[in-house]
């Protein structure tokens, strides 16, 4: 019987109808938190399949010491917290959950581009607090983003989503990422340098994988290309961004704001981050609709049911 190790409980059908109709053993891990290092190594010691989250490390330690894993399947899109070469040279599958969490995700990047440049977090908060005096003409006033420069760094699937919605909005889009795309593909965004996109765009967003060549794309340096007027948002991995390097210039106005949906050490933030006005800050929310959601452990179910009849899992990263 096919050993499944769950590290955290997905949401409930795909994966318990599967396990009905295979005959598989599903185990799910307990506690509605992060499993432990020691969790994961017990749930891999005996595991043909592990179905892992994006916190969870999977790294060549953990890989070695799961003799009967077979196949990784991700519960993210990203795949960043495993190791890809450690799980190749076991020829071991990795899977993860791409095209059905697109459109959630780029509906996030619009609310964190919508919130902070419209300050709608710190209107809630003073209408709350009872400070709202009365309409004024100088109240809160925000950056309207009609005839903006957008800039796309990483145009995947998000980013072609992302992309799409800015035409709705009026802006000017321009991308950059490893390679220039054909024109069907880039949703009439222009393809430009790093530094010419940061050194030009009203607002950045971030839409590439966590690597070691994205690694602190935007260091203290290129995050000094930024208009002074200009917003970044980063949906992509914490880690693309130095975040006290980001702090520093947040706190000096040498940008206007930020939208944060990823942290470089999650889900600690960096000192500083939380009492800035000019950051909306939010927990890791991306995909996090309930469609979207289901839609991921359906894909993971049919990675898993791939597997079984021998056939190459549908997602298949590695
Ligand atoms: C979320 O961040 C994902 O990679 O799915
Ligand atoms: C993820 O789906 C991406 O390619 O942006």
């Amino acid at each position: 019987m096919t050993r499944v190790f769950v590290t955290r409980a997905l949401p409930e059908g795909p994966l318990e109808a599967l396990a009905a109709e295979a005959g598989l053993k599903l185990e799910v891990s307990p506690h509605d938190r992060a499993a432990t290092r020691d969790e994961l190594r017990s749930g891999l010691a005996e595991a043909e399949v592990l179905v892992s989250q994006l916190l969870d490390p999977i790294d060549a330690e953990l890989i070695a010491s799961a003799p009967k894993l077979r196949l990784i399947c991700n519960y993210a899109v990203g795949i960043n917290n495993v190791d890809l070469a450690a799980a190749a040279a076991r020829g071991i599958g990795v899977c993860n959950t791409p095209d059905v969490l697109t459109e959630a995700s780029a509906d996030l990047t619009w609310a964190l581009i919508l919130s902070v440049t419209r300050r709608v977090l710190e209107g809630d908060r003073m209408t709350r607090a009872g400070e709202f005096a009365g309409w004024a003409p100088q109240l809160l006033l925000g950056t309207e983003l009609y005839g903006k420069t957008l800039g796309i760094v990483g145009l995947g699937r998000i980013g072609r989503a992302v992309a799409r919605r800015a035409r709705g909005f009026g802006l000017q889009v321009c991308y950059t990422g490893r390679s220039e795309k054909p024109a069907q593909e880039s949703e009439g965004a222009r393809y430009v340098g790093l530094e010419e996109l940061l050194r030009s765009s009203d607002l950045v967003c971030l839409h590439c994988p966590l690597t070691p060549e994205t690694r602190h794309l935007l260091d203290a340096e290129r995050l000094g290309w930024l208009k002074p007027s200009a917003y970044l948002i980063n949906m992509a991995r914490g880690p693309v961004v130095d975040e006290a390097a980001l702090v520093a210039a947040l706190r000096e106005g040498r940008l206007a704001g930020a939208g944060l949906d990823v942290y470089e050490r999650e889900p600690q933030l960096e000192p500083g981050l939380a009492e800035l006005d000019s950051v909306v800050l939010l927990p890791h929310l991306g995909s996090a609709t309930r469609e979207t959601r289901l839609a991921m452990a359906q894909i993971v179910a049919d990675n898993l049911r791939d597997h079984l009849a021998g056939r190459p899992p549908r997602t298949r990263v590695e």
